[in-house]
């Protein structure tokens, strides 16, 4: 699917054809602030997005493994998932999430 990642620079950057979750799409693409530290075992919290409130139902809510690394993020909201939790489908095609790292 394509996959519009807002920087915390503000920059907007689409990947074309993203492959595999929303955090190894954005290593493989050199998207800024999605680093991927633990190499998608939901330990580090450096692929946290916020995504965007028009496909949140789509991408639904976080699990609860997730819950537990996000709830030590100071900018964890409703929206907020872990993006190697995120395994990208044809069903999100155009979707759109604010990275906010850490
Ligand atoms: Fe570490 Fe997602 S890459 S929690």
């Amino acid at each position: 699917p394509q996959v519009t990642y807002i920087t915390p620079a503000g920059e907007t950057r689409v990947v074309e054809n993203a492959e595999g979750t929303l955090m190894s799409a954005a290593v493989a693409n050199q998207v800024e602030g999605i680093d991927g530290d633990c190499g998608g075992v939901c330990s580090c919290a450096t692929c946290h997005v916020h995504v965007d409130p028009a496909w949140q139902e789509k991408v639904g809510p976080a699990t609860a493994a997730e819950e537990g690394m996000l709830e030590l993020e100071d900018e964890a909201t409703e929206a907020s998932r872990l993006g190697c939790q995120v395994t990208l489908t044809p069903e999100l095609d155009g979707l759109v999430v604010r990275v906010v790292g850490r």
